[in-house]
């Protein structure tokens, strides 16, 4: 949505404006770059301390419970247009997460680069990048692990665990999310 259809949408729908301004006056001076002032509703807690790129018409909802984006000191987030962030969601970005176009994340997910914590003295804790294509949705709950990637176009279903890659256009699902089946999708649709 451009800065104009969006000043029109506040002014027309007075609804509108108290999740503009937040978005303007909060996440849009947190991010190191906004196409357009984000649209925040309820509580969203947005801190960057690396590189957060926030892209056109995004929607982040903070009710009925919080919503957490962090990036963490030389790390990057990048939001690409369109994408909706339900609430009680939790982004942390301690190496690199991309979000294309059209990401559609449901309620209570977590997207976390970061293990946080060594299995055992041996080895490194796990840290690595993220990846999710243009027009993924995730059900509720899902849990994005570090160094996952999704394809364009696919579902991850409710309450799955993503690790590794998940290819473009199918439905996976489980604890690790498997594929269970191939999506028809032409080039250019949009899940609404
Ligand atoms: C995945 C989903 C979209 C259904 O897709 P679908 O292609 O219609 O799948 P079906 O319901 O036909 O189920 C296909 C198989 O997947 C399994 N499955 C479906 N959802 C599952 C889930 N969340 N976890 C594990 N397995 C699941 C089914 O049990 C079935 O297995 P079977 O073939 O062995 O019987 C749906 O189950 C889902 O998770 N939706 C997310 C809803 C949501 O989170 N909404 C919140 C707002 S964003």
């Amino acid at each position: 949505m451009s800065l104009v259809s969006r000043a029109r949408t506040v002014l027309t729908q007075p609804g509108e404006l108290l999740p503009a301004v937040r978005g303007m006056l909060g996440a849009g001076r947190q991010a190191t770059s906004v196409a357009s002032p984000p649209r925040i509703r309820g509580k969203v807690r947005i801190t960057n301390s690396g590189h957060l790129h926030i892209g056109r018409a995004l929607t982040v909802d903070g009710m009925p419970l919080p919503t957490k984006i962090e990036v963490r000191p030389g790390a990057e987030l990048r939001i690409g247009t369109g994408c909706f962030v339900n609430y009680g969601v939790d982004i942390v970005a301690g190496s690199a997460i991309t979000l294309g176009d059209s990401v559609l994340i449901g309620p209570l997910v977590s997207i976390v680069d970061d293990d946080m914590h060594q299995i055992e003295p041996s080895r490194e804790r796990r840290v690595a990048p993220i990846t999710i294509a243009d027009d993924v949705w995730l059900g509720r709950g899902v849990i994005v692990l570090p160094g996952a990637s999704i394809g364009e176009h696919s579902v991850i279903a409710a309450g799955s665990v993503v690790r590794g890659e998940i290819p473009a256009r199918v439905v996976a699902a489980g604890s690790p999310a498997r594929v269970l089946r191939e999506l028809d999708i032409p080039d250019g649709w949009r899940r609404i």
